[in-house]
């Protein structure tokens, strides 16, 4: 279902920066328009080699802002009255450059003076050659940008201007639109108000000695997106975090750090009671060794360790024991085989009213990744395919599909 209704009224700053892919800034522009939004482009200067300020002031019939003055007249451009002014800023295209002055606040130009003063969302949608967006600084920045709160509109893969194929290409403008959209029909949606629910991300670390665990890939990024998703739908959220290099944005998500998954389980049974919602989104470690050594063990020991393991504790079979009836407990799996088979037994057996499959199949999905695909499955059958998408939209997908219900 689309929300481009959500975009009606709303004020955008559209930001367009110096790389070849401004030629569709125009399309984008007049998408956003013609879903009812109010849009002023902000230049920078290098943009208007690509594409005309007269164009896209005709097409928003605005005039578009570069300079932070009027060379004839004198009349200044407030960046900060911008910045108020905005319900969200676009970035599209946005080169290294750009993206590198935005995360370390150069603010030379107009759009990163805008970008500094912004209040509300910002979305950064790259375009680049593929081994500058590979750069690491490239990728130090996106991460930087990605800490302070701004929503990575992934650039896809595909050919390139220079004539080579990679990542880089900018998301087409009406996957762009639909991403803005999301997001305004999910703060304007207040279906979790007053709502408890309590989300599990990340993996969990199980000590074999003080300075090795034993571990997985999971980075937390897709529970992270589901709290925050939980938390703009008016629900106060409780976020049991095992070892990840994340940052939580909204004020309704209270976070508490776990490593193991024993720490994990002593926080879920403390917040079950009181969540109408449960999540389970945690890649828990199954097994853990029997004994940690309070020594680092050596290498120069003439044998070689034997690792004793014993069980975990499962967290979300411990809270589908518990669970109260109206309690709505949502597992997650991860199968490398039988998928759905599998999926299904660990719902009954763990007694879920969901589970969320992973398409391991499927690249750019699972582990570690900013994007995600799954399958929503009830007892009764699958719910909802959901195709390759940001890691943030899945979670409304879910959290759309597990409400429905209620
Ligand atoms: O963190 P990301 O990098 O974004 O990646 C997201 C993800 C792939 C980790 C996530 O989407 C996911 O699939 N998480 C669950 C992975 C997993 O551990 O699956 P499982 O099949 O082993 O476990 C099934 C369910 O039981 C899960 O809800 C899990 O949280 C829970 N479980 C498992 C073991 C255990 N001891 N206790 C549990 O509660």
């Amino acid at each position: 279902m689309s929300n481009l209704s959500a975009l009606q009224g709303k004020h955008i700053v559209l930001g367009i920066t110096g790389g070849i892919a401004a030629y569709k800034s125009a399309t984008l522009l007049r998408l956003f328009i013609k879903a009812g939004a109010e849009v002023q482009v902000v230049m920078t200067p290098s943009a208007k080699e690509f594409i005309t300020p007269v164009t896209l002031s005709a097409l928003s019939q605005k005039p578009v802002v570069s300079e932070f003055f009027t060379a004839n007249t004198g009349e200044w451009h407030s960046h900060v009255d911008l910045g108020l002014w905005a319900d969200c800023m676009v970035i599209a295209p946005a080169t290294a450059s750009t993206i590198g002055k935005m995360a370390n606040g150069v603010a030379d130009n107009m759009l990163v003076t805008t970008y500094l003063s912004a209040k509300s969302q910002v979305f950064v949608a790259p375009a680049m050659d593929l081994d500058m967006m590979a750069h690491p600084s490239t990728t130090r920045n996106i991460e930087s940008l990605k800490s302070y709160g701004n929503i990575i509109i992934e650039p896809q893969s595909g050919f390139l201007a220079s004539g080579l194929t990679g990542k880089g290409r900018m998301e087409e403008p009406e996957n762009i639109v639909e991403v803005v959209a999301d997001f305004f029909a999910s703060r304007s949606d207040s279906s979790l108000a007053g709502k408890k629910v309590l989300v599990t991300a990340g993996p969990t670390y199980e000590k074999i000695d003080p300075v090795r665990f034993i571990g997985n890939y999971s980075s937390g990024k897709m529970g992270f997106a589901l709290a925050e998703e939980c938390a703009a739908r008016g629900a106060e959220v409780t976020l049991v975090a095992g070892p990840v290099a994340l940052t939580t944005h909204h004020p309704s998500i209270r976070r508490i750090d776990v490593e193991s998954a024993r720490e994990m389980l002593d926080a879920c049974t403390a917040s079950f009671p009181d969540a109408e919602i449960a999540i389970m989104c945690a890649a828990v470690a199954d097994y853990r060794p029997e004994q940690m050594t309070d020594k680092k063990i050596k290498r120069e020991h003439t044998e070689v360790p034997t690792l004793r393991l014993v069980k975990n504790p499962d967290i979300a079979a411990t809270l589908g024991k518990a669970k109260r009836p109206g309690q709505v407990l949502v597992g997650f799996a991860l199968e490398t085989d039988n998928e759905v088979a599998n999926a299904v037994e660990k719902l009954e057996r763990k007694n879920l009213d969901y589970i969320v499959l992973n398409s391991m199949r499927v690249a750019g999905a699972g582990f570690g990744t900013d994007t995600n695909a799954v399958s929503i499955i009830s007892p009764q059958g699958t719910v909802k395919d959901v195709p390759l998408m940001s890691k943030d939209r899945v979670a409304g997908e879910i959290i759309t599909a597990i409400t429905q219900k209620n």
